[in-house]
């Protein structure tokens, strides 16, 4: 069932099914019982240092039937340590009450990792950022008197503190940290509060010292880490963020360089090309860190996944967290991306003996030329050479040999001899799986076709439930929601005297509306007159026509996920804050109605009636069905296609909305928001520094139709 804003409802909904069978088989358990500690090369574990590998797959992105398969791909990929997030807002949504069932089952997500013999690292946060809404904390944390978020006061500390402490403890009480024989190794307090510390001053410093220490204070007996603070306190790792951290150092030389996010790809955004990034500079960059002494790295994401329900971040983050990861959102292998890595893993992990036993001796070979030697006292050796020139390959002579080094390259001598691995060639399969389509649509006559009967309800323009309220001024959305729904109504009445200037000639009256987001649609006495969409701000003038009498000006404003990222991200506003004015274009005549006496509605009638879950006695049946209607709601059945293979649903021919299967949202739709269509390239050059921006595809399409 979909809701949709100036929905077309698709001739084109269809429902996609892999036909591919996803083979998920568990693989002997290790045991652990492991002391971790460090040292200036490695984490220790067991008195052993460890060359780790570690990929992010994020517990709520995915669902649990998709763990065991997830986990056990990332294992044949290569990977030691699987890191997640926790994700405050969905473990807390109202304050003491707690939710880890289903998707957000953190217990039984990290002992499946443990069953198939890998590492966790638990990046507690608990502000996360991640793309994730308001940065991973729960809206109710805003509205405690006096609190400041991420920086010295006393409210938000306390339930920093509580949170963190509450995680801390079921770990423990699952016996989950390595010190207790489970798999947990590593943990992290805040995230890159580094980045943005100095908007905070003196406050920020003595939050990053209360925030170091109340972690060590929870006694995990396994190392913390803070990623992106360069003066992260003893005893908490400082990591490293980036496409590269090769030329990183922690703060100490007691400490072990250690990269906890190696960006495989980009997010995306709605209205925006899709960014990729090359698998030949993604080894690079794992190369060259492991070249240049890391010893810990972990890739972000390994599976992206999806966004469900309400829970991206933003604005305008996409639904689909697919991240280009070497597992795609569906869980499905990416090519060659996941292949190449996974032959990169190898080739390191030949490394690990010479790896860990000392600092690299790094030499130029000339220009943009580097070796890097690992030796181990008994006198085995590993070697990576370099070319980070970005056009010219390269022959090289090191160790009596001569090698070939294709431009932004490092090729990996696991015996200082032969090259087992070359970041820039590629041996390893290129095809990925793909989907099979079944047709949704209401007039289909073919035998796939999986469903017909559709339904609708349309959704009332304006003030049309309990709950509605007066105020004086334009209210700011999400202090109004608290985001409990993504709309907000604004409706004002008023009269237009015959004689009035707005009359003389309607076209001529122009509505003027400044918002701060995210999509604001007008309606004119009960029809649809303007939309618009933008950040930091919407602005929109447009003409309308006003009737002598009682005239209806209904403002929808919605939001597309909420803020996660920045210094005092959580004040970013959204909604109708004004000036709303109303002119006439011939007398120059203006009304401020920005603080007139408005009504508000939180919240879309059907959300409150249950429509979201599809129980409603007031579904019409019609064909042909309603379509290019703002605000209407659609409803379909269909037997599931056989199988535990990936679902997808494609909205191309849809508008804007929101999509519940089951009853439970599986997301944000919004096709009709095209990326622009220049600017892509499905061939980038892997060869040189990579950005965001760099290799973008998708150009001129929807950025999201599954
Ligand atoms: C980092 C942040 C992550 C994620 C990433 C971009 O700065 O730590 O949580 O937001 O950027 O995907």
């Amino acid at each position: 069932m979909m809701i949709a804003e100036k929905m077309v409802r698709g001739r084109k909904v269809e429902i996609l099914i892999l036909l591919q069978l996803l083979v998920s088989a568990m693989v002997a358990t290790v045991a652990y019982g492991a002391n971790v500690t460090y040292d200036h090369r490695a984490l220790v574990v067991d008195g052993k240092r460890r060359v780790l590998i570690s990929g992010s797959i994020h517990y709520p992105r995915s669902t649990p039937e998709m763990w065991p398969d997830l986990v056990q791909k990332s294992k044949d990929g290569g990977l030691d340590v699987i890191e997640t997030y926790v994700f405050w807002n969905v473990h807390e949504p109202e304050k003491n009450q707690y939710n880890f069932e289903g998707r957000y089952d953190l217990v039984k997500f990290v002992k499946l990792v443990a069953e198939a013999g890998l590492y966790v690292h638990l990046r507690i946060g608990p502000y996360v950022c991640a793309e994730w809404n308001y940065g991973g904390f729960p809206l109710w944390l805003h509205f405690i008197p006096g609190i400041k978020f991420r920086t010295d006061n006393e409210p938000f500390r306390a339930e920093m503190q509580r949170f963190t402490a509450k995680i801390v403890d079921m770990m423990k009480q699952e016996k989950l940290y390595s010190s207790q024989g489970g798999p947990i190794i590593l943990s992290q307090i805040e995230n890159e509060y580094g980045n943005i510390d100095s908007a905070y001053g003196l406050a920020g410093k003595n939050y990053m010292k209360w925030s170091a220490s109340m972690a060590v204070s929870l006694d995990t007996g396994v190392p913390w880490v803070m990623c992106q603070q360069a003066d992260a306190p003893d005893p908490i790792i400082n990591t490293c963020n980036g496409f590269y951290c090769d030329q990183f150092t922690p703060n100490s030389n007691k400490k072990p360089k250690m990269w906890t996010e190696n960006w495989s790809g980009w997010f995306s955004s709605f209205g925006e090309p899709l960014p990729y990034r090359p698998v030949e500079d993604l080894a690079f960059a794992v190369a060259r860190f492991f070249q240049r002494g890391g010893t810990f790295q972990n890739y972000y994401m390994y599976h992206g996944g999806t966004n469900f329900g309400r829970s991206t971040g933003g604005p305008f983050i996409t639904t689909s967290y697919d991240y280009d990861a070497p597992i795609d959102e569906y869980g499905l292998l990416r090519q060659p991306k996941w292949g190449h890595l996974r032959d990169l893993h190898k080739a390191i992990k030949l490394c690990e003996d010479a790896l860990v036993a000392t600092d690299p001796t790094i030499t130029s070979l000339g220009s943009n030329l580097e070796a890097s030697v690992y030796k181990t006292a008994s006198g085995s050796c590993a070697a990576f050479l370099a070319n980070i020139g970005t056009h010219s390959d390269a022959t090289v002579a090191f160790n009596g040999n001569t090698y070939h080094l294709p431009a932004w390259s490092v090729s990996i001598l696991p015996d200082c001899k032969n090259v087992v691995f070359n970041t820039a060639k590629i041996n390893s399969a290129t095809e990925s799986e793909t989907f099979a389509r079944q047709s949704l649509k209401p007039d289909a006559d073919s035998s796939g076709d999986l469903g017909s009967q559709w339904s609708y309800i349309k959704e009332p323009v304006g003030i049309s439930k309990a709950g509605a309220f007066v105020k004086p001024g334009l209210l700011e959305q999400i202090n109004t929601t608290a985001d409990k729904s993504d709309y907000l109504w604004y409706s004002l009445s008023m009269d237009i005297k015959g004689d009035e200037p707005f009359l003389d000639d309607g076209s001529k009256s122009v509505l003027h509306i400044e918002s701060l987001g995210h999509v604001l649609h007008v309606f004119i006495n009960g029809e649809l007159a303007g939309s618009a969409t933008g950040k930091p701000r919407v602005s929109l003038a447009i003409p309308i026509s006003l009737v002598p009498g009682k005239n209806t000006i209904a403002l929808l404003s919605v939001t597309v996920g909420l803020q996660n990222y920045g210094a005092f991200f959580d004040l970013t506003g959204a909604g109708i804050t004004g000036p709303v004015i109303l002119k006439n274009g011939n007398s120059g005549s203006t009304i401020d109605l920005s603080s007139k006496q408005w009504t508000y509605q939180v919240g879309l009638k059907g959300e409150d009636t249950g429509l979201s879950t599809g129980d409603s006695s007031e579904w019409v049946s019609e064909s042909p069905l309603p379509t290019k209607q703002p605000l209407i709601w659609y409803k379909t059945t269909f037997d599931a296609p056989a199988g535990s293979d990936p679902v997808a649903i494609d909205f191309t021919g849809a508008g804007k909305g929101m999509a519940w299967v089951n009853g439970e949202s599986i997301g944000r739709f919004w096709p009709t928001n095209i990326a622009r269509d220049s600017g892509c390239t499905d061939s980038c050059d892997y060869r040189g520094s990579y950005r965001s921006n760099k290799c973008l595809k998708n150009c001129g399409k929807p950025s999201q139709s599954l």
